[in-house]
């Protein structure tokens, strides 16, 4: 089959780890008999410095005729001053809302082989832990208005957090299907002690709950939920929530697992289209040097042939290799004493593929 990527490389290490990521899809071209035509295109600061802006319309146009989109990371110091809406991170948010990418799947796994680097006591992690976080991902307080108001010479900020039910209501259903395809349990996490916005989540997610009566469906606070996942993450499967508590519940999520330099994510439209990146950043600290970890990317290389190609078994093979590579103990810089280089250590997934 032909297949139109069109691949944001993005900032800091993004072009080190997109790069590996095109040579994983290579492989997977020429083993199972596919065509991949990648369209190169920009986004983020690497876009300020070529355009001035951000997010070029060209960019958006070349995303919206491909079949997939896959993007390694923006954003960098170099950047920090630029007026807030022509910022890297606007980039992502501008995709996001314009492509309509609603439903962030970011899923946390616990590697057998990784279990050393995780930081939470053995004892509390016994059975390990696999859950993903569905975030949503185009609403809430990031999309709300937002502006400064000055009184008495004090200025302040404002951001309005808000979600309709027809929000919720998407991004509920992707949660619960989701669920419905692992082990059926749904944890929906919000502050309907507190916000109003919460309220109508609650009540929304309660709603659609009995369209899923198999699912073991639960609610939890956010700051409960924060807990639990230091205490006991082995009690979540599925977790859905809104953009700003998903964004933080993620990247703690993905702590637990050992490295932020393994974890991959989906983000989605209604008809599975989607754009596909690790969950790290630029890292500008470590840019250049070759030693990124390239295996969050490359993972979502595999989420990517799953979620929008239905290329299932060519997604098996990309996990199964990258789980092999790390069980026969191959270790990025991030993971180990002794490492190898993000290509070497991709030259070793590309083996087992
Ligand atoms: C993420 C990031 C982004 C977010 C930033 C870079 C805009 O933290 O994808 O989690 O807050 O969504
Ligand atoms: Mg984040």
């Amino acid at each position: 089959m032909k297949f139109k990527i069109a691949v944001i490389k993005g900032d800091g290490i993004g072009p080190e780890i997109v790069d590996q990521a095109i040579r994983v899809i290579d492989k997977i071209a020429e083993k199972y008999n596919h065509t991949f035509d990648f369209s190169f295109c920009l986004a983020g600061g690497s876009a300020i410095d070529a355009t001035g802006n951000t997010l070029p319309e060209e960019t958006i146009e070349i995303c919206r005729e491909s079949d997939s989109i896959l993007l390694g990371a923006v954003g960098g110091p170099k950047w920090d001053a630029m007026p807030s809406g022509n910022r890297p991170e606007n980039a992502l948010l501008g995709i996001r809302s314009k492509l309509d990418l609603f439903a962030n799947i970011r899923p946390a796994i616990m590697y057998n082989a990784l279990s050393d680097a995780c930081p939470i006591r053995k004892e509390f992690i016994s059975d390990g832990f696999d859950m993903v976080i569905v975030r949503e991902l185009t609403g809430d307080v990031y999309f709300g208005e937002k502006g400064r108001t000055q009184s008495g010479g004090v200025t302040t900020g404002y951001d309005i957090m808000k979600y309709s039910e027809t929000e919720v209501e998407r991004i509920g259903r992707r949660a619960f299907e989701m669920a419905m395809k692992r082990s059926k349990k749904l944890c929906s996490v919000d502050k309907a002690n507190v916000l109003e916005t919460s309220r109508v989540w609650r009540e929304t997610m309660h709603r659609i709950r009995e369209e899923y009566p198999e699912v073991d469906y639960s609610d939890m606070y956010v700051d409960n939920a924060a807990m639990q996942l230091v205490r006991n993450p082995g009690q979540f499967d599925v977790i859905v929530t809104g953009n700003l508590f998903g964004d933080i519940l993620s990247d703690e999520a993905s702590m637990i697992t050992g490295s932020i330099g393994m974890l991959p994510s989906a983000s989605l439209n209604e008809t599975g289209f989607g754009m596909y990146e690790p969950i790290h950043g630029s890292a500008p600290d470590i840019t250049g040097k070759g030693i990124a970890n390239p295996i969050a990317t490359i993972l979502s290389t595999a989420m990517m042939m799953r979620y929008s190609l239905n290329l299932a078994d060519e997604a098996s093979a990309i996990e199964t290799a990258v789980e092999k590579v790390l069980d026969l103990g191959y270790r990025t810089a991030d993971l180990g004493k002794d490492y190898l280089s993000t290509s070497e250590i991709t030259d070793k997934i590309i083996s087992y593929i």
